[in-house]
């Protein structure tokens, strides 16, 4: 059969507004069809024989878990692998690492310090290789937020999001994923870790509406979600000045009451309680966090049948 290219999932902005609607659309029915947690195993096994490689540079408790998870609950099994355990840490190259992967695996999943060691995997791996997270994005988050929010308010297209705090990895994916689901982003940073340049550009240029503030206040007024995640990143050195900083930043009760009434709040995680969000915001009405890592379970199993070919199943 002709060889096509692999289903990569490296960045939202590599979509159509389709495959993003279709990847989180089958998260949602795969989600209904096994009846949350308690009706696990899909009936059809459809990854069945296929198995993940799961290559964690970094350290990762919702990622590894819902993969390894939903990997299991789709008939498939994982591999989870870290690079000091490969002979990637002792200097074998990304091009030759991936394509022995390619050959004993189906789909390679890459969390990396690294940005540039997820785009070379990729290059030259003949299996499908999925953004587990860099310090430059995040995309698999952003599938699970929205699959979140329309569960509680809805279609997410006209919606306003607020990012508060770091424009970091989260926040280009949410920007990316605005300009493909038709949500709008107001985010609010202090000056130095303003939002990448190139994702606001980009996200602007396919269609988005982003605004960039100072002042968290002006950012959350109205938003039908306000969105934060930790100060200080995997790999962020600068941790004592961040703190300084970010301190304006902290989502807590007064700064929810200007958004819109009943508006969500969503975090990542993990959380840092009492930096980026207070405990009463955190374990308050609004917060759908746990909701939201649930989530990440079912958008990627939904991810990996798309990334397998088995979006019908
Ligand atoms: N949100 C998220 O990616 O969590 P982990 O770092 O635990 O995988
Ligand atoms: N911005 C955070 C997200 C963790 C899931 C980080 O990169 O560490």
């Amino acid at each position: 059969s002709a060889t096509t290219a692999p289903r990569h999932f490296l960045d939202l902005r590599d979509f159509s507004p389709e495959t993003i609607r279709q990847i989180i659309d089958l998260s949602a029915k795969v989600k209904a069809m096994q009846n949350g947690r308690r009706q696990p195993l899909h009936p059809d096994r459809p990854l069945e024989g296929r198995t993940l490689g799961l290559i964690l540079a970094q350290p990762s408790t919702r990622t590894r878990v819902s993969f390894e998870v939903g990997m299991g609950q789709l008939g498939g099994s994982v591999s989870v692998l870290s690079p000091g355990d490969m002979q990637l840490g002792r200097g074998e190259t990304v091009a030759d690492t991936a394509r022995v992967l390619s050959r004993f695996l189906d789909v390679i999943v890459l969390r990396t310090g690294n940005d540039a060691n997820l785009r070379e995997l990729a290059q030259w791996s003949s299996v499908p290789v999925i953004n587990g997270l860099t310090p430059v994005s995040h995309p698999i988050q952003i599938l699970a937020d929205v699959l979140t929010f329309e569960e509680h308010r809805g279609p997410i297209r006209g919606k306003t999001l607020a990012w508060i705090g770091d424009g970091n990895n989260v926040a280009t994916s949410l920007m990316e994923g605005a300009a493909l689901l038709g949500f709008n982003v107001r985010l609010a940073t202090p000056e130095e870790f303003a939002p990448n340049p190139d994702a606001v550009a980009w996200a602007r240029a396919h269609g988005a509406t982003i605004e960039v503030f100072r002042d968290p206040a002006e950012a959350v007024a109205g938003a039908d979600a306000v969105l934060t995640d930790t100060w200080v990143s995997m790999g962020d050195k600068d941790r004592e000045t961040r703190l300084k900083v970010f301190q304006p930043y902290q989502v807590d009760t007064a700064l929810m009451a200007k958004a819109a009434p009943d508006a969500l709040f969503l975090h990542c995680l993990p959380a840092h309680i009492g930096e980026e969000v207070t405990p009463e915001v955190f374990e308050g009405p609004a917060s759908v966090v746990f909701d939201e890592a649930e989530n990440r379970l079912h958008t990627q199993k939904g991810l990996l049948l798309w990334a397998l070919g088995k979006e019908n199943s």
